[in-house]
């Protein structure tokens, strides 16, 4: 039995996702298909989610929460980790609300390397050996020691851009020198230098409601700007999964030596985990090593995990702000999926804005969907908020940034997917886009 199929006596919900990416519409348009979801707003959205948009910043606590408590939301969700570090959370249940997503001390997991780190040796995680530095001479002295590969990273958020994995000496002084010369503002007071870890890269999320973490799925992320992963490293340039490589024992192998861990260790400091717990690991030949936690869905992650979940979303994220996952018990379609991110001209180091972009219709059938991201809705109407909506097709959109589209598909099998992934991209006018073709083909058979 799917234990989140609504059951007789439940309610349904009035929920306010906060975000305005890829993975906030792919997170709406999961929601928005739940029987159980009454009502939808997403603050502040983009133009694929204009049906439901409310014009509230991510970082007006206040406002966001003045406006849950005047339409009686039921149910908050945070995308970002913006909002999760800096006290989203603390302030929602303050005045009383129910949300989904760490507190900010739980959200340090994310938001201080150093923290992550320091959990992860005392509850014996398995990591990349590692040293914290506040002091520049001290790390230069540590680095002409230890020679590379080694990676540098700013302590805290640095939007992607804090780590630097350096195969020269020379690299990694420049990356400290960068990193605490300034430009990274308080998060590069402090740097953490690690081990060079060697091996498949994963992202593994599960949801915690403090006591249990449920498995969700895993996916491969493809961080670099070019194919064959050349290029500067980007947000994500499209994701696949589950990965070919992925399998119920190495699961459970991450579930009992990461997962369950993390939740105990952060309970028995007094800060346990409630929300999305993002594992980036590496398949070393040690075994599976973090490399990082994250406290949100991954981004463009989630585009595939939606389209793979079969469970009721809304249950789900419900049974996690109330404790109740030990009661959950998940379904997914079969085969893959693959999101092939469409980003403008000039994206990493800018973007040009302001480009139309046509998106031809898409069979709601839950197969295939267009997550827009950076995107802006010029004209037309808002239909309010109410379920049901979904995805502005046509005329009235143009690119806002550097990431704009998520062209997501699932398949019977990995190449299928691909294939209905890219069929969609070769349907979609966004002059100058550029994207990857080799989303996902790491995971076909040579
Ligand atoms: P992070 O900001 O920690 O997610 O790191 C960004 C990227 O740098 C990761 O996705 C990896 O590809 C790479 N990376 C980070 N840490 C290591 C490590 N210890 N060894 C090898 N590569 C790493
Ligand atoms: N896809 C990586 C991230 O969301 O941080």
């Amino acid at each position: 039995m799917n234990t989140t199929e609504p059951l007789p006596g439940q309610t349904n919900l009035t929920i306010l996702l906060v975000g305005s990416g890829g993975r906030e519409h792919a997170l709406a348009w999961k929601l928005a298909q739940s029987p159980r979801c009454e009502r939808l707003y997403v603050a502040s959205g983009n133009a694929g989610t204009a049906a439901w948009n409310v014009d509230i910043a991510l970082d007006d606590f206040i406002g966001l929460a003045d406006f849950a408590l005047e339409k009686g939301v039921d149910l908050t969700v945070v995308g970002p980790e913006g909002p999760l570090c800096d006290g989203i959370v603390d302030c929602f249940l303050e005045r009383g609300l129910r949300i989904f997503g760490p507190g900010r001390a739980a959200a340090q997991l994310e938001g201080s390397k150093a923290f992550a780190k320091d959990l992860m040796r005392l509850a014996g995680i398995p990591t990349a050996d590692y040293r914290v530095f506040d002091d520049r001479a001290e790390v230069l002295a540590y680095l002409a020691e230890h020679g590379a590969p080694v990676v540098v990273k700013a302590d805290g958020l640095a939007a992607g851009k804090g780590a630097v994995v350096a195969m020269t000496l020379e690299e990694a002084v420049e990356a400290v020198e960068r990193i605490m010369g300034g430009g990274f503002g308080a998060a590069g007071k402090r740097v953490v230098v690690e081990e060079y870890l060697v091996g498949q890269e994963v992202s593994f999320f599960c949801l915690c409601d403090g006591q249990t973490a449920l498995p969700l799925m895993a996916a491969q992320d493809h961080k670099r700007l070019l194919d064959y992963d050349e290029g500067p490293n980007t947000g994500g340039m499209g994701a696949y999964g589950p990965p070919a490589f992925w399998h119920k024992a190495l699961e459970d192998e991450i579930m009992s030596s990461v997962a369950n861990p993390t939740l105990r260790a952060m309970a028995e400091a007094g800060v346990p985990f409630v929300g999305v717990l993002f594992i980036g690991l590496i398949l070393t030949e040690a075994g599976p090593k973090v490399l990082e936690y994250n406290v949100r869905f991954g981004d463009p992650e989630t585009q595939v995990l939606m389209v793979m979940l079969a469970s009721d979303l809304v249950t789900l994220l419900e049974a996690g702000a109330e404790g109740s996952l030990d009661k959950m018990d998940l379904s997914w379609h079969p085969g893959s999926a693959v999101c092939v991110v469409m980003a403008s001209a000039g994206y990493p180091e800018g973007s040009t804005k302001g480009v139309p972009v046509v998106v031809p219709a898409v069979p709601a059938d839950g197969m295939k969907a267009v997550f827009h991201a950076a995107t802006a809705y010029v004209g037309g109407d808002d239909d309010g908020g109410v379920c049901g909506g979904g995805v502005v097709n046509g005329g009235g959109v143009v690119s806002s940034g550097g990431r704009v589209l998520g062209v997501t598909a699932r398949g019977a099998t990995l190449a299928q997917a691909r294939g209905e992934a890219y069929a969609l991209v070769e349907g979609i006018e966004f002059p100058g886009a550029c994207y990857r073709k080799d989303i996902g083909s790491k995971g076909l058979p040579v």
